[in-house]
C-alpha cells in the first residue's frame, strides 16, 4: 500500500471517531510507524513521498497505531513523547501532557528572573514529566531544584527526563504529598534525610501546576484527558481549588526572603485564588495570559 492510501484511509477512520486533527495525526502515527521499522523519517519526508510503498509489516504496525488513536488515546501517549518550550519531553499514561499554555508560567518566570547565571533554588509541587522544573533548570544554569510528586510513575519519567536533558545532578526528586516530607524533614531538624535537603531547606521559588479541575467537570472533558490522562493529574476537589489552598497555607515555611510563588491556573479562577493567597499575606505581584488571552499564570509575595 502506498503512503497517499494508508493516510487518506486513516484520516477517514479518525474523523468517523471525532478525532480533529486528523491529517496531522495520521502524518504523525505514519512517520512513527517507519521509525518503529528502523526509518527515521520526518512528517516533511512522509509528505514528500507519497508514492513510497508500505511493506506488510509497516501497514500492519500503522493500522495498530490508528486504532489507538481511534480509541481517543492521545497522540504523544502513542508516540511517547511530547514537545514542551522547544524540547522533546518522555510522556505516559501516568503524566499530564506539557501542554502550549503552560509555557506561560515559565515566560512568566524568565521575565521576573532575567539573569540565567542566578542561582535559583526552585521546588516544584507536582513535577508530573517534568516540563516545568526541567526547562528552568536547562534556562538557568545554575539552579538547582527540588520535585515533588505523589506519584511514583511521574516521577520515574521525570527522572528519565532529567537524564536525556542533562540536568538530573541539579534536581532532588522526592515522593511526597505536597509539602509533608518537607515539613516532616524541617520538623525533626533535617537529620534524618539530611542528604536531601542540604542546601536546600528554603527555596527562592516554589512553582506548581497543581491539579485546578473541579471534580464534577472531568466527565465533561474530551476522552484523551478524561480516559487517558491520570486522575490525580486534573481533579482539584469540588471548587478545583484544594490544591492552592494547600499550597497558600503552608509555602511561607519553605520561601527564602523575597521568594516568590509562581502558579498556573484554569480558566476563571484567578479573583478566587488571589482570595486564597491573600488570606495567607500573600500579594499579587505579576500575571502572565496565555495565547488565548486567558490569565494562565500568577506570582504571589509576602
Ligand atoms: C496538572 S499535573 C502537572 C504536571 C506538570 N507539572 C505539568 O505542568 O505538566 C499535577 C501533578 O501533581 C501531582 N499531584 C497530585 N496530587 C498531588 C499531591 N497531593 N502531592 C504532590 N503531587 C501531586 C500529579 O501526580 C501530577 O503529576
Amino acid at each position: 500500500m502506498k503512503i497517499s492510501t494508508a493516510l487518506s484511509q486513516a484520516r477517514l477512520v479518525l474523523d468517523s471517531k471525532g478525532v480533529s486533527n486528523s491529517g496531522l495525526d495520521s502524518l504523525i502515527l505514519l512517520s512513527h510507524t517507519l521509525f518503529l521499522c528502523g526509518k527515521s523519517f520526518s512528517k516533511e519526508w512522509v509528505i514528500f513521498n507519497p508514492d513510497f510503498e508500505l511493506d506488510l509489516d509497516q501497514q500492519k504496525i500503522f493500522l495498530g497505531l490508528v486504532s489507538r488513536r481511534e480509541n481517543r488515546e492521545p497522540i504523544s501517549q502513542i508516540i511517547g513523547k511530547r514537545e514542551f518550550f522547544g524540547e522533546e519531553f518522555l510522556v505516559s499514561k501516568n503524566v499530564l501532557d506539557p501542554r502550549p499554555d503552560s509555557e506561560s508560567l515559565i515566560e512568566l518566570i524568565l521575565k521576573i528572573f532575567p539573569e540565567k547565571t542566578k542561582k535559583l533554588k526552585i521546588l516544584e509541587l507536582g513535577v508530573g514529566s517534568g516540563c516545568l522544573i526541567l526547562t528552568l533548570l536547562r534556562l538557568y544554569v545554575e539552579a538547582s531544584g527540588v520535585g515533588i510528586d505523589i506519584s511514583s510513575e511521574a516521577l520515574e519519567i521525570c527522572k528519565k527526563n532529567s537524564e536525556k536533558q542533562l540536568v538530573s545532578d541539579r534536581l532532588k526528586l522526592l515522593k511526597s504529598d505536597l509539602f509533608e516530607i518537607l515539613k516532616q524533614a524541617q520538623d525533626d531538624g533535617y537529620e534524618t534525610q539530611k542528604g536531601d535537603f542540604e542546601g536546600q531547606k528554603k527555596y527562592d521559588l516554589i512553582i506548581s501546576n497543581p491539579p485546578y479541575i473541579p471534580s464534577k467537570e472531568i466527565e465533561d472533558l474530551e476522552p484523551e484527558v478524561r480516559i487517558h490522562e491520570p486522575r490525580i493529574a486534573l481533579d482539584g476537589g469540588s471548587d478545583g481549588l484544594d490544591f492552592y489552598r494547600k499550597i497558600a497555607t503552608s509555602a511561607e515555611n519553605f520561601l527564602n526572603k523575597n521568594g516568590k510563588i509562581i502558579l498556573e491556573i484554569g480558566f476563571g479562577q484567578k479573583e478566587e485564588i488571589v482570595k486564597i493567597f491573600s488570606k495567607n499575606k500573600f500579594k499579587l505581584t505579576d500575571l502572565k495570559p496565555d495565547l488565548a488571552g486567558t490569565d494562565r499564570a500568577l506570582c504571589f509575595e509576602l
